[in-house]
């Protein structure tokens, strides 16, 4: 149906974005294709953000494009809770063969948030169901980023996605950013730095009691907050202290998941494995909202007591393994396996490096960060204008078609996996000129 007023943009309220803006100059994607999207008025704009962190496989691919057309003829939608259809298990099946050994188990939402919220609860529900029902604290991190529903943003710590809505969960408390630029700056790959701050953790347990803390919640690689990457040794250390102690980690896998960092998961990257990983993003490569929390037998199995007729986890979506989400999903790992791209994306993030890290001559630039298929440059903000900077350098580049995000004022790259040295090239070469463009 066409729009009664075909230019107005007034009725959609878009999310996390500047609407006035946007709407006196809008950046309408009307296409894409593999490493490109297609704008409204006819030009080719080089991803380098894979969508929102999600696009793995880059965009278009026929496999997934044919899968979801299938399904939706096939099998539209089955209830969720009481029902079951194959390929919701075929995917679970899936999922589970390429986690770390000890993830036998997988639990489906419909996004990121989804996912946090859900391994929130899984872990208050499992502490109570061994019988230890007093572990109601959660722990997050300044600067992490865990989605935007009420668990998601009191674990989380970024002011700005907090501050508005009130009190949120009680008994949360945050460990501190590992973000340390003095020590750390211009690192390669993982800091030398900030191991000890994982030991924040102890005086946490100290303050409320070990006894009463239910899990820790860590991005492995802090995305959104723009890319900090964990110091050497720290993620070691925020395991030993929960196993010490009996509280749950939980790894947000929702950037890092899928071939990210060069490996299906970073519990694997790392060789530290958490209790509870939460996806979604490059599970079906954005195409379809989907995410999951994947868990161990000992959490699963502690779940499943009781009469065989009860249902044993009171937590479930509408859309939780829905078909052609399903039918996605498996289209989508199917094409990372077949095209090997965890693989290349490791193979590729050499070539990354160095790309990302021949910009520090670059005016404004005070600190570049890496590992994988991830960058961050971060900018010196104008004084009194924090985040104008790398705004106006957003907007410049999708000027001059290259699309990048920014968070605060650095600037974050997360390409599709299917991405050329040459593309990389283009990319690196374009914000060049656009960081020596701007004020
Ligand atoms: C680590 C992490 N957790 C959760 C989310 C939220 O995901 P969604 O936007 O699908 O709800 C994101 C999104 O970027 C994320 O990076």
């Amino acid at each position: 149906m066409a729009l009664d007023r075909p230019n107005d943009l007034s009725a959609f309220w878009m999310p996390f974005t500047a609407n006035r803006q946007f709407k006196q100059a809008p950046r309408m994607l009307v296409g894409a294709d593999r490493m490109h999207y297609r704008t409204a008025d006819g030009r080719d704009v080089l991803d380098g953000t894979a969508g929102l962190w999600c696009c793995n496989a880059g965009h278009n691919r026929p496999r997934i494009v044919e899968a979801i057309q299938k399904q939706a003829a096939e099998l539209d939608y089955a209830p969720a809770f009481q029902m079951g259809h194959p390929k919701a298990f075929e995917l679970a099946t899936k999922v589970r063969d390429m986690a770390p050994e000890p993830f036998e188990h997988v639990f489906f939402t419909n996004s990121g948030s989804e996912s946090v919220d859900t391994a929130l609860k899984i872990a208050l529900a499992y502490h109570r169901a061994k019988g230890e029902g007093q572990r109601t604290r959660l722990i997050g991190r300044e600067r992490g980023y865990h989605g935007v529903n009420f668990g998601g943003i009191s674990v989380g710590g970024i002011v700005n996605n907090r501050k508005f809505f009130g009190s949120l969960l009680t008994g949360v408390d945050h460990l501190p950013h590992t973000h340390l630029p003095d020590k750390n700056a211009m690192t390669r790959g993982q800091p030398e730095h900030g191991a000890e701050l994982a030991d924040e953790l102890e005086r946490i347990c100290t303050l409320h009691g070990a006894e009463t803390i239910a899990a820790v919640i860590v991005e492995p690689m802090a995305g959104s907050t723009g890319v900090l990457l964990p110091p050497k040794g720290y993620l070691e250390r925020l395991r030993e202290i929960t196993k010490k102690h009996g509280i749950l980690l939980i790894f947000d896998e929702v950037i890092t998941g899928f071939g990210r960092l060069g490996s299906s998961f970073a519990a694997e990257h790392f060789g530290v494995m958490p209790d509870l990983i939460t996806c979604a993003k490059g599970l079906t490569n954005g195409v379809i909202p989907m995410g999951a929390v994947l868990a161990t037998s000992e959490i699963h199995d502690a779940f499943m007591t009781g009469p065989e007729h009860m249902i044993e986890l009171f937590h479930g979506y509408t859309y939780s393994g829905n078909p052609i989400a399903c039918a996605a999903g498996l289209a989508t790992l199917d094409t990372y396996a077949e095209e090997g791209l965890f693989e290349r994306a490791a193979d590729m993030a050499p070539y990354w490096e160095d790309a990302l890290h021949s910009l520090k001559d670059c005016p404004h630039v005070i600190d570049i960060r890496n590992m994988g298929l991830i960058g961050a440059v971060e900018l010196e903000p104008i004084p009194g204008e924090p985040t104008k900077r790398a705004f106006d350098a957003f907007v410049k580049a999708y000027e001059k078609g290259i699309m990048i995000r920014t968070t605060g004022d650095i600037i974050a790259m997360s390409p599709p996996l299917i991405i050329e040295k040459d593309h990389i090239d283009t990319l690196i070469g374009t914000l060049r000129d656009v960081l020596e463009e701007i004020d």
